[in-house]
């Protein structure tokens, strides 16, 4: 759904406008209507069976944030405000002015790929009277021994996840929905993360994170047949989650001083995939799929014991999958000097104990990459299924 590799298109546009500036002025160009064209152009329909921004390719620019109702904010205003930024959002997706208030910030940009996704976490039900429909998968996630948690930074009431491919359009939505929460709910933590924009690489190619590993290859795909039963809560006895999903938020710094201290071998080991195009070492190209049981010539396993993809795989966790949909950030340069730098880690799941506890627990006994991680914030939100026109994220659990 997401339009890929326009650079070129882009790039023709600039031309044309360059030679327009020539003939007829650059007044007359800029009054000109004109088309928009690439990465601006690019829509993701807010509405729909399942709200945008989990199974779309992420975008380069992603805001994370959470709020906490305001005191005496109950279930009412808590819908109240759902059905504000259910109708922004749709708005802004669409590419249309927000009505109402708007800041200008994005008045010439297109839609640029945005989406808006809603979740809850698990204090919100408390704070609105509604802890009996509180799902059981929202119980707090265990504790982990890389955890270094800032709880100022973690959980919260409501939380936002915004993405675009166009950073003033990212920060747009998010200073909207800042404002359409006065008097309802107040910023608890926010968190800024980019990934590679469209159109840099020379065809589409799955982003690196800044351990410089293409990252996201093994992820489940929506062409997969079990795609939807893995991230998607089915549609049981009229469910209000049905057609939502679970995400996992975790900002894990990397210890980057300590990684790029590694020869490319010891780094591509500790993963089990090669640096340059992400091929598994048991071979093949990036998208082979992985032999665990391969034995090199001197005996030792291709994949090693402790390798980050081994120890995460479905196969080593009774099937657990979990959709990874993460943005870079960094946040300057701590006092030693080292980046503030790492993953704000997003993962999309059914079922958060068959998706990311499983895992998380098994990397956290050992696997080679966890000693060069700190994971210092964390959250876990029901993000319920998306809603048609007229109809508000949410609307099943808060009417
Ligand atoms: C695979 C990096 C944290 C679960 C991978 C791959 C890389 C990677 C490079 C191989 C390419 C791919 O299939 O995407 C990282 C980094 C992390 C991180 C840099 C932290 C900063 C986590 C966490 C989990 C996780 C916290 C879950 C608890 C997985 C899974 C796979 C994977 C399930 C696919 C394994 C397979 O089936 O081949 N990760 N990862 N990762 N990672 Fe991570």
């Amino acid at each position: 759904r997401r339009l890929l590799g326009t650079a070129g298109a882009a790039g023709a546009a600039g031309l044309v406008a360059g030679g327009a500036a020539g003939a007829f002025g650059a007044e007359a160009v800029r009054d000109a209507p004109a088309a928009l064209a690439g990465v601006g152009s690019a829509t993701l329909p807010f509405h729909g069976t399942h709200q945008a921004g989990i199974a779309e390719p992420a975008q380069a620019h992603g805001h994370l944030v959470a709020f906490d109702l305001a005191p005496g904010a109950d279930r009412k205003a808590a819908a109240a405000l759902l059905r504000r930024w259910s109708a922004t959002a749709a708005e802004l997706a669409a590419g249309e002015a927000p009505k109402g208030d708007d800041t200008g910030i994005a008045l010439d940009a297109g839609p640029s790929s945005l989406t808006v996704t809603f979740g809850f976490g698990r204090s919100f039900f408390d704070r609105t009277g509604l802890t009996a429909k509180r799902p059981a998968a929202l119980e707090p996630l265990p504790d982990f021994t890389a955890d270094a948690l800032d709880r100022k930074r973690s959980d919260g009431d409501l939380w936002v996840q915004i993405g675009a491919d166009d950073s003033l359009v990212a920060f747009h939505a998010l200073r909207l929905l800042q404002k359409q929460a006065a008097g309802t709910a107040r910023v608890r933590w926010q968190m800024n993360g980019f990934n590679r924009s469209p159109g840099a690489t020379a065809r589409p190619l799955t982003g690196r994170n800044l351990m410089g590993q293409m990252d996201g290859t093994n992820n489940p795909k929506p062409s997969d047949p079990d795609f939807a039963s893995r991230v998607f809560v089915p549609d049981r006895d009229g469910d209000w989650m049905a057609g939502g999903s679970y995400a996992v938020v975790r900002r894990i710094r990397m210890l980057l001083d300590s990684w790029d201290h590694l020869s490319l071998e010891r780094q591509e080991k500790v993963i089990g995939r090669r640096k340059s195009d992400g091929a598994p070492l048991s071979g093949g190209t990036e998208t082979t799929p992985v032999d665990l049981t391969k034995i090199e010539k001197d005996g030792s396993l291709a994949i090693a014991g402790d390798a980050h993809i081994r120890v995460a795989a479905p196969e080593s966790n009774r099937g657990a999958a979990m959709l990874r949909r993460a943005f870079s950030y960094h946040d300057g340069f701590l006092d030693d000097g080292a980046p503030d730098a790492g993953l704000l880690f997003v993962a999309w799941q059914a079922d958060p104990l068959k998706g990311f506890v499983p895992v998380q627990r098994k990397l956290d006994r050992g696997d080679g990459l966890s000693r060069f991680l700190r994971h210092e914030a964390s959250g876990l939100y029901a993000v319920p299924g998306g809603c048609a026109p007229g109809e508000y994220v949410g609307q099943r659990l808060l009417e």
